[in-house]
């Protein structure tokens, strides 16, 4: 790939990439390696106090915690390298590049932490699901705003929330670089996403609101799901959980409206 005619492109020429080109550099200067994590200096996972009873309960939880983000990051791996593959604009192309090994090392990481706390849990099949229908979708337009306009800025919320529950861990170590890693996802999403919809039609704007029409149910799912070690937490979380998806839905309405899309369309999963 030419390299020095993207990064530098003729004047006048492709400036509504310079977004996306902003998101690559910056991509490439957090880049971090999974050796940098604190591992012989911090515990992998809050500890616990109480019974060894009560002690194995909290850490089946956290396990299921784990195992849930490794799923999340492996999922983001596959949809990555098909951005990657699929994104006929060198621009995003080597932004892709970055993001590939940014879920990459995600990956990595969760898997050395779940192996040092037991192995992995239960997955949740409706995070299956909704990765399947991205995959699955028939055009990039679809692809970026589910991945990187709505799920890419969700999960840094969720990140902080583990970080604020796990302090003093190498979880929270990670949970906080990921964070960071996410807001470069889902910027440079934003960015190539305006761009992708700069001309888009009718037809576009209504395969946008089918899609999300399909997928919000299932995302429904896969919010109020819990693996059996986080039952209990589930039942007494369930509220706060209602709420949360209340907040994810509009935030991604607004989303969508900030990209100029015309959202009358969209059906609202009731809770
Ligand atoms: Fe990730
Ligand atoms: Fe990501």
């Amino acid at each position: 790939m030419a390299t020095e005619q993207v990064v530098d492109p003729a004047a006048g020429e492709r400036d509504a990439y310079a977004g996306v080109l902003r998101f690559y550099e910056l991509a490439k200067k957090q880049e971090w390696q999974v050796r940098d994590l604190p591992w012989s200096d911090l515990p992998p996972i809050p500890e616990g106090k109480g019974s060894p009873q009560r002690r194995a309960r909290r850490s089946d939880m956290w396990r299921s915690v784990l195992t849930q983000q490794l799923q999340a990051d492996m999922l983001a791996c596959e949809m990555s390298s098909q951005l990657l593959n699929v994104a006929p604009d060198p621009e995003a192309k080597l932004y892709y590049s970055t993001m590939v090994q940014d879920e990459s090392r995600h990956t990595e990481a969760w898997l050395k932490l779940i192996n040092e706390v037991g192995g992995i849990a239960e997955r949740d099949p409706y995070l299956d699901d909704l990765a399947h229908m991205t995959l699955e979708a028939d055009t990039l337009e679809e692809k970026v705003f589910q991945m990187q306009v709505f799920y890419e800025r969700l999960i840094i919320s969720r990140f902080r929330l583990i970080a604020r529950a796990s302090r003093g861990t190498v979880l929270e170590e990670l949970c906080n670089r990921l964070a960071t890693d996410d807001g470069i996802h889902h910027g440079a999403g934003m960015a190539y996403e305006r761009v992708l919809l700069q001309d888009a039609g009718r037809k576009m704007q209504q395969t946008l609101v089918n899609a999300a029409n399909r997928l919000l149910p299932i995302f429904v799912q896969h919010a109020l799901w819990r693996p059996k070690a986080r039952a209990v937490i589930g039942r007494l979380m369930y509220e706060r959980d209602v709420q949360r998806l209340h907040e994810d839905l509009e935030e991604g309405v607004k989303l969508a409206q900030s990209l100029g899309l015309d959202v009358s369309g969209v059906e609202l999963p009731k809770l």
